[in-house]
């Protein structure tokens, strides 16, 4: 098995639509540890309606939207990272954190040393808004502090080549492309029925057997704009 973590600078930069669009590239399952909040949809139910692969269950499932830690004491419960090893599974896992690296889990282990902990090599998503220059260049140090191989940095958002050229040159780091951002990826009404497709992939929830047109457009932006073969390099065998 292989894995791969998709990180990134803050919460809400996209690291769930990159995941969606990994995961089906790769032919892979998805991996939520920890998901604090369960709004409309969790990470999971998006990555696995918009890749039409299964996710497995989450390892803690949190009602309050904040920090994973902070939902934990919310429910009187207190995460064991010991009890998030990397599940294993057939072919690539990629696993999602939560918001960005220095995310507590509890009150002594954050994000970042359950990645260092597990060894899986790195992929940082970063938006090319104001602002990304300072929170990439500081989590591509707090990364290889801790002792993670990134494979790259992977942007998401409207094209700012100076910015993303820049990250790269001081962060001595691969650009692995930049998704665009792509109309209507909200919509869950096209959502599958997940019980109907459940037995298609045994310990894991599942998505479409056929993509809907917007995780299709999502497919294909990913294909065009994401460098697959240097992220597939980093986790050959
Ligand atoms: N490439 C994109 N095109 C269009 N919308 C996008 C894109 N990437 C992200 N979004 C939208 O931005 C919002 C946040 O994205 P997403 O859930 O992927 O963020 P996240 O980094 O995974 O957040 P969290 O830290 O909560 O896990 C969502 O509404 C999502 O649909
Ligand atoms: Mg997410």
């Amino acid at each position: 098995m292989s894995a791969i973590v998709v990180t990134g600078t803050d919460t809400e930069i996209g690291k769930t639509v990159f995941s969606a669009g990994l995961t089906a590239a790769l032919n892979a399952t998805y991996w939520k540890p920890v998901q604090s909040g369960q709004e409309e949809e969790t990470d999971s139910q998006i990555v696995t309606r918009l890749s039409g692969r299964p996710s497995l269950p989450e390892g803690y499932l949190l009602q309050l939207p904040a920090s994973p830690h902070l939902s934990a004491e919310a429910e009187g419960v207190e995460i064991d990272p010991d009890s998030l090893d990397l599940p294993q599974v057939d072919g690539v896992l990629v696993a999602e954190g939560a918001g960005g690296l220095m995310v507590p889990l509890n009150r002594e282990v954050l994000y970042l040393d359950l990645f260092a902990r597990w060894g899986a090599p790195v992929i940082l998503c970063a938006r090319t808004q104001l602002g990304t220059i300072n929170h990439t260049l500081l989590s591509l140090q707090a990364l290889r502090g801790g002792g993670c191989d990134v494979i790259g940095v992977a942007f998401i958002g409207e094209a700012e080549d100076a910015v993303e050229e820049t990250i790269c040159q001081f962060g001595k780091v691969a650009h692995l492309g930049r998704l665009p951002m792509i109309e209507g990826l909200n919509n869950a009404t096209e959502a599958p029925d997940l019980g109907e497709v459940q037995s298609a992939f045994p310990g894991g929830r599942s998505g479409a057997d056929q993509p809907s047109g917007r995780s299709e457009e999502l497919h294909q932006a990913f294909a065009k704009h994401i460098d697959l073969d240097t992220i597939k390099k980093a986790i050959l065998p």
